[in-house]
């Protein structure tokens, strides 16, 4: 007997079949299918050929790959008896459960006492499908693996995309050929991590940015995911995403994993980014107040670093508002003994030496600037030197002789005394000042991964969004090591990168707008010389690499010129000016004809306007610009397009392109077709490009 089900929106179909009440495959995923689709022919019409040297029927590639029934590659899960013996699971069709636009499955496999649920949904606006596997035993059992619901992976594809990073280089994109065997990603160090971003584009052949198919996958999940993306020697492909094997410590009854994002893009990776930003935007994010406009941040962190003192961080806060800050943010070293990373982690009580009379006049001096107040915590960590480590050491994780990162402990997140102790602390400081923000850091991996870790930061922040609903919180792991739609689910913001380097910037975010919106993704205006790269450059191209994302400042503003001062000023002012429409635009990936060129489109709500960030990211091969394509808009309608910071072409563009001196107004089929003809610039230069309806 088949059964099959379906889910859609209006630019994809995912159906699901299953065979003599075997668990369920997906049979078909891609482009829309007609209402009248007769799913029972397409299983029939799924399955693939045999020949010599075969087993004499092909195994499904079900939503859990099962090792009973002989199939060739990974399974989705793998269970262990208290005892350690093996469970090797079968099974068999229980239900399926169909609400608008949501699906669960469960089989059952009597004999072991196991059961076995997939839930997917689909969202008709985002285009996002989520899918979540879940497993109970009648009996406490150790779990190494559990797949969410296994996809598979399209055949007209040479290669995927996934991302790679180190501290100061998140986000860098990395292109593998399909080959027979396994791609395996594993992240082991017990957060979302530099080094392998949870997410996988699958682009089929000739995909760009804007044009051609594409599936995307991200799972939701702060403590560390492994990859399986597998040719099967029959040519099928499979995709699986969970938590990194083997981090639940203890013998249990029932297991879940995240929720696994995925959808398939009809119009290139800019689908997947946009059913992505969208998603995480109008469905992941709970903001405590979404029409509030994002505000500026300033952040104290490389103007001082621990050297707190009250009248210089005034006067810092005075000029930060005068460059257009609205929130002051108050990084490290404002508690316990910390004058340097040695200490003090844990210790969250003002440090008397540094502020006398309590946090109050700081904050009071940022509120009467016009600026809101926010604070850093690192709240998961602990430095051997510091009070409360003397008191309870054993609250640390990790065993005497561990190696420890920037000089500190991770704290046992699963022991409940040390969540109240964090709650207490934290909340004393919220409830007795006037603070809307929370830093959120965590500067060093775990000594060893361990779900229920993770499952107790979540239950401390739910705890303390849930008592001081109001507060925003920024999830930063020394930049960008917690970025994920876990985290994001209770937070508001991400710190990307340790690197304020604008050219560094400019490509990180570039690739990280695949899955994050211009609302969660901060962006400062680092120093003059930036700290962590030494390199110098303008603060034109600082500040609009900053107001390509949530804008703020970073750098000690007493190092500004009067020009400096005046450029950043102006460009905050354009980013007020349009940051409520493009806090819900769409951030387009153009794609550029020269290399050299890093270019975006943000499209407003509606198609209504638009603008482009042309980065020059190197100096190009050719003399003069290429044009460049934009995207998505409509071919009929005629657009007015004008250089925003015309001022900046350099003397060395010696001739007149026509936006150099005034404004072109042409339709969206030129825009797209031909393109923009821009002024040649210098490398590490931005052009701002706006247009709107005619
Ligand atoms: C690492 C973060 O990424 C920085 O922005 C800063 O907050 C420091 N930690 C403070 O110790």
């Amino acid at each position: 007997m088949i059964r099959c089900w379906r889910l859609d929106d209006t630019r994809q179909t995912l159906v699901l079949g299953s065979r003599n009440d075997h668990l369920a495959e997906v049979i078909y995923w891609g482009p829309r299918l007609p209402d009248t689709e007769d799913l029972n022919a397409l299983y029939q019409a799924h399955l693939i050929d045999i020949t010599g040297g075969m087993l004499d029927l092909n195994p499904e590639l079900s939503i859990c790959p099962e090792a009973t029934r002989t199939f060739p590659g990974q399974p989705g899960l793998n269970l262990r008896s208290k005892d350690g013996t093996p469970i090797l699971p079968k099974f068999c069709f229980e239900k399926a459960e169909e609400v608008a636009d949501a699906l669960t499955l469960t089989f059952t496999d009597a004999p072991n006492g196991l059961t076995f649920t997939g839930r997917f949904s689909i969202d008709a606006h985002t285009h996002v499908i989520e899918a979540q596997s879940a497993v109970t035993s009648e009996a406490p059992v150790h779990l190494h693996w559990l797949s969410a619901p296994v996809f598979p992976a399209p055949q007209f594809s040479d290669e995927m995309i996934d991302f790679a990073g180190r501290w100061c280089g998140e986000f860098q994109m990395n292109r593998t050929p399909w080959s027979a065997g396994i791609r395996y990603r594993e992240n082991r160090t017990g957060r979302t991590g530099h080094e392998h971003f949870p997410g996988l584009i699958v682009p089929c052949r000739g995909a760009t940015n804007a044009t051609g198919h594409a599936y995307a996958f991200h799972y939701g999940w702060s403590g560390g995911h492994r990859m399986i993306a597998e040719e099967l020697p029959d040519g099928r492909r499979q995709i699986q995403f969970g938590h990194a094997s083997s981090v639940e410590m203890a013998p249990q009854t029932h297991f879940e994993t995240a929720k696994l994002f995925a959808m398939f893009s009809d119009d290139g990776l800019n689908g997947c980014g946009v059913a992505f930003q969208r998603h995480l935007r109008d469905r992941i994010v709970h903001w405590p107040d979404a029409k509030r406009p994002r505000p500026v941040h300033y952040n104290c962190w490389e103007a001082v670093y621990f050297r707190h003192n009250l009248p210089e961080l005034k006067d810092i806060a005075t000029r930060a508002a005068a460059l257009g800050a609205e929130r002051f943010v108050l990084d490290d070293g404002w508690f316990g003994n910390r004058d340097d990373d040695t200490r003090a982690l844990s210790d969250w009580e003002v440090d008397p030496r540094k502020y006398p009379d309590g946090l109050t006049p700081l904050i009071e001096h940022v509120q009467s600037e016009g600026m809101r107040f926010g604070i850093w915590f690192e709240p998961e960590m602990i430095n051997p030197d510091s009070n409360i480590h003397r008191l309870h050491p054993d609250w640390a994780l990790g065993g005497e002789d561990q190696i420890l990162g920037r000089q500190q402990k991770a704290l046992n997140m699963a022991l409940p005394e040390v969540r109240d102790f964090l709650f207490d602390r934290i909340s004393a400081i919220l409830r007795d000042h006037d603070i809307d923000y929370i830093k959120w850091d965590h500067n060093r991996v775990l000594p060893a991964p361990d779900a229920a870790q993770t499952r107790g930061s979540y239950a401390l922040i739910d705890a303390l969004r849930a008592a001081f609903p109001k507060v925003e919180i920024e999830s930063c792991a020394s930049g960008g090591a917690r970025i994920d739609f876990g985290i994001l689910s209770r937070t508001h913001r991400v710190w990307l990168s340790d690197s304020n380097d604008a050219l560094e910037r400019l490509k990180m975010q570039h690739n990280a707008a695949i899955f994050l919106p211009l609302a969660v993704t901060g962006s400062h205006v680092g120093p003059r010389r930036c700290h962590t790269s030494g390199r110098i450059f303008d603060i034109r191209f600082r500040a609009w690499v900053a107001a390509q994302r949530h804008m703020g400042f970073e750098m000690d503003p007493r190092e500004l010129t009067e020009e400096e001062a005046k450029v950043l000023t102006e460009v905050t002012h354009w980013w007020k000016d349009n940051r409520d429409w493009m806090t819900s635009a769409d951030i387009l990936r153009l794609d550029s004809a020269d290399p050299a060129v890093i270019a975006e489109q943000q499209l407003a709500e509606g198609g209504g306007q638009f603008v482009v960030f042309a980065g020059k990211a190197a100096t190009s091969d050719q003399i003069t610009p290429r044009p460049l394509r934009l995207t998505r808009l409509s071919p009929d309608q005629m657009y007015r397009i004008e250089l925003v910071n015309r001022a900046d072409a350099p003397a060395l563009s010696r001739g007149n392109p026509l936006l150099k001196n005034g404004s072109l107004t042409a339709s969206g089929a030129y825009l797209m077709n031909h393109g923009i003809n821009l002024p040649w610039s210098f490398p590490d230069t931005m052009w701002v490009v706006q247009g709107k309806l005619a």
